[in-house]
């Protein structure tokens, strides 16, 4: 799944909904930038591995990963992934609880306009949508 956007801009969200499929499994969810779809946001849950890595591929290499080991994800289970973006963080709701932040490495949010789903999931919706609250 691709999906175009204006830029991301702070105080609003991409929520996405799916199910996971196999224990094996993982799945990527990427907020591409311009130019030459780099990625400002690599958001990778591993399944075998029980840990979420977090990414950035700029200036055509990987950076350093973040790996987070709260991981609320289980094969074939519905979860809902919420990326909230301010001036200086992602911050990444799963089930509606916190599980990370990331700092923006790629620091033009104006850049970013696609989102790319990858891999073994059953994408419900993708929305976008503004938050006051956080
Ligand atoms: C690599 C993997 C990429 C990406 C990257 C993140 O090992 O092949 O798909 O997940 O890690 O650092």
């Amino acid at each position: 799944l691709a999906l175009h956007l204006e830029g991301i801009c702070p105080g609003w969200s991409i929520v996405v909904k799916g199910e996971t499929s196999s224990s094996s499994g993982m799945f990527e969810i990427n907020l591409l930038c311009d130019p030459g779809d780099q990625i400002a946001l690599h958001f990778n849950p591993r399944l075998s591995s029980s840990r979420i890595v977090c990414n950035s591929f700029l200036n055509s290499h990987w950076g350093q990963e973040e790996v987070n080991s709260t991981f609320p994800f289980k094969a074939k289970e519905p979860f809902q992934v919420e990326i909230y973006s301010d001036q200086d963080y992602f911050h990444v709701f799963i089930n509606e609880n916190k599980v990370l932040q990331y700092k923006h490495r790629q620091k033009n949010l104006s850049s970013i306009t696609k989102l790319q789903i990858l891999d073994d999931i059953d994408i419900s919706s993708v929305e976008i949508t503004r938050r006051a609250l956080y």
